[in-house]
C-alpha cells in the first residue's frame, strides 16, 4: 500500500502546504491550514495522469479512441534562445515537458542552465532557479560573471520537494530548473537525498508537476565516470527527454548530446566552449577542431562524423611504436577500445602491417568520444600513417566503415559528409565502393561539389590506403 503523507490545506484559500504555518503564505489569512493525511497515488494513476496529457483534452484511459479524432498536439515550442540547445531538443522547449540535463560534476550543467534561465527570463517570462548544490550568493556570483541581470530571474534554495512544488504552484513561471535531482527529497520517502528511490520518486512527482502546470521543468542529474551515484540511468525513462553535457574537464569545449527525445530526433549535438564569461557556442566545430592541425606529421587523417544531422569532421591521430617489453600496449581517447584492436587485427591481417608487436596510441582530437563506425577507415589511416612513417595529403578526408575482411563498408548520409569537407576546403575524399565499380557514387550527384573537387572509391582497406599514403 502506498504510504501515507501529511499536508496542511488552507481552508479559506485551499492552499496546500507540507508545514504548518500559522499564516496561509497564499492568500494571507491566518489560523486557516488543517492537517490532512493523503494517501499518494499508485504508480498506475501518476502514469495514467502522464500519459493523458493535457487534463483538459477529454481524452481518458477507458475508451480508445481511433487515431483521426485524436487533435494533434499544438506544439509551440519555447527557444532557450542558444540555435545549440534548441537543435538538441528539437527545436526549443515543449510546454509541460520533463527534461534531464546530466553530465559529470564540474561539467558545466549549472552554467548552462543559468545562461538558459537568464535568456528565458529575458525573452520570455519569469523563470525559477531551484538550487540544493549552491547557496544563493555563489548563485549571484556566477550570474554576474555570466553577465545575468536576471529581473525575471528567481532564485531559491530549497531541497525539499513539497515546498517546491507548492512555490512552483504560486509563481507559476516559464519554466523551472531543479540543481540537482540528487538533492531533493520527498518527505514521505524515507531514505536519504540522492538515493534511488528518493531520486526516482522526486522525479515522477516533478514529471506531475510539469504536466499538470505546463511549464517546462529541467532537472540537473549529476553522472559519476562509474556510475556510483545514483541519478540520470534511473531516470531516463520517466522524463520526456535527457541531455548529456560531455567534455574533458581540461578541454574547453563542451558536447550537448540528446539521448532520448519524445519530441525531437535524438543524437543531435550542440557544441559549446567554455570561457571566462561561460558557455559560447561554437557554430563552426569542424573548423576550430581542424584548427590547430600539424599538417606535416604521420599519424594524423581527418574523417567525419555525423552527429545528428549535423556532420562533424574530426582529426584522428594514432601514434605506433616498437614495442620495449614485447608486450604491446595500445590506448584510445574518445574512440572505442575493442574498435582499434579489430582495427589492428585487420591491418595486419588483411593489408599485411605488422602493427602486432607495437605500442598503438590512438585519439580523437578535441576531446570528444565518436561512436561511429564511419571513422573506422581515418584511424585505420592514422594508424598506417604513422607506422609506415608516410603522411596522408592534408587535403584529403576519408570516410569508411571497415569490416572484417577487410572491406570498406557504406556509411549513411554520405552525401552530407562529403559536402561538409569540401565546404572546409578539402580537395579530396575516399569513400566506400558500394557495388559495381563507378567513378561516382549515385548519391553524390546531387551534393553540388565544386568542380576541382575528387571523390575517390575504394573496395578494400588496402586499396584505400595505398591511395592515401
Ligand atoms: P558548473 O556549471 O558549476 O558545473 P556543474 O554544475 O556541472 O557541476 O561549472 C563548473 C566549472 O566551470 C568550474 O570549474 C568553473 C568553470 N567555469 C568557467 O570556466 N567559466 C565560467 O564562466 C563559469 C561560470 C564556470
Ligand atoms: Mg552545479
Amino acid at each position: 500500500m502506498a504510504k501515507t503523507r501529511t499536508k496542511y490545506i488552507c481552508q479559506q484559500c485551499g492552499g496546500e502546504h507540507s508545514k504548518w504555518m500559522g499564516k496561509c503564505p497564499d492568500c494571507d489569512a491566518w489560523n486557516t491550514l488543517e492537517e490532512v493525511v493523503d494517501i499518494p497515488q499508485s504508480p498506475a494513476q501518476q502514469r495514467r495522469q502522464t500519459l493523458l496529457g493535457n487534463a483538459n483534452n477529454g481524452y481518458n484511459t477507458h475508451t480508445p479512441i481511433i487515431l483521426p479524432h485524436i487533435k494533434p498536439l499544438v506544439q509551440e515550442r519555447i527557444p532557450v534562445g542558444y540555435p545549440e540547445m534548441d537543435r538538441v531538443l528539437g527545436g526549443g522547449l515543449v510546454p509541460g515537458s520533463l527534461i534531464l540535463v546530466g553530465g559529470e560534476p564540474g561539467i558545466g550543467k549549472s552554467t548552462l542552465l543559468l545562461q538558459v534561465s537568464g535568456t528565458i527570463a529575458e525573452n520570455t517570462g519569469p523563470v525559477l532557479y531551484i538550487s540544493g548544490e549552491e547557496s544563493m550568493e555563489q548563485i549571484k556570483m556566477r550570474a554576474e560573471r555570466l553577465d545575468i541581470t536576471g529581473e525575471r530571474l528567481y532564485l531559491l534554495a530549497e531541497v525539499e520537494l513539497d515546498v517546491i512544488i507548492e512555490v512552483v504552484n504560486r509563481l507559476r513561471p516559464a519554466m523551472v530548473i531543479v540543481d540537482s535531482i540528487q538533492t531533493v527529497s520527498a518527505a514521505h520517502v524515507t531514505s536519504a537525498p540522492g538515493s534511488i528511490s528518493q531520486v526516482r520518486e522526486c522525479t515522477v512527482q516533478l514529471m506531475q508537476l510539469a504536466k499538470s502546470t505546463q511549464i517546462p521543468i529541467l532537472i540537473i542529474g549529476h553522472v559519476t565516470k562509474e556510475g556510483t551515484v545514483a541519478g540520470p540511468k534511473v531516470l531516463e525513462h520517466i522524463v520526456d527527454a535527457v541531455l548529456y553535457l560531455e567534455g574533458e574537464r581540461y578541454h574547453s569545449y563542451r558536447l550537448l548530446r540528446g539521448v532520448k527525445n519524445r519530441f525531437g530526433a535524438t543524437h543531435e549535438i550542440g557544441i559549446f566552449e567554455m570561457h571566462g564569461e561561460g558557455l559560447v557556442e561554437v557554430t563552426n566545430p569542424s573548423a576550430i577542431f581542424l584548427s590547430d592541425r600539424a599538417v606535416n606529421a604521420s599519424g594524423s587523417a581527418v574523417t567525419v562524423s555525423m552527429e545528428g544531422t549535423r556532420p562533424l569532421l574530426v582529426e584522428v591521430q594514432a601514434l605506433v611504436t616498437p614495442s620495449n617489453f614485447g608486450n604491446p600496449r595500445s590506448t584510445t581517447n574518445g574512440i572505442d577500445h575493442n574498435r582499434l584492436v579489430m582495427l589492428m587485427a585487420v591491418l595486419t591481417k588483411r593489408v599485411g602491417l605488422a602493427v602486432g608487436g607495437h605500442d598503438v596510441y590512438a585519439n580523437v582530437v578535441g576531446g570528444f568520444t565518436i561512436e561511429e563506425p564511419s571513422i573506422d577507415l581515418g584511424v585505420a589511416a592514422a594508424i598506417a600513417s604513422s607506422y609506415r612513417e608516410r603522411l596522408i595529403p592534408a587535403d584529403m578526408v576519408l570516410i569508411g566503415e571497415v569490416g572484417l575482411s577487410g572491406e570498406l563498408r557504406a556509411v549513411s548520409r554520405l552525401s552530407l559528409r562529403v559536402r561538409e569537407a569540401a565546404k572546409l576546403g578539402f580537395k579530396r575524399c575516399i569513400i566506400p565502393r558500394s557495388g559495381k565499380p563507378t567513378r561516382f557514387p549515385k548519391e553524390l550527384e546531387t551534393a553540388n561539389l565544386p568542380e576541382d573537387f575528387q571523390v575517390i572509391t575504394a573496395s578494400t582497406l588496402g586499396v584505400a590506403l595505398e591511395i592515401a599514403l
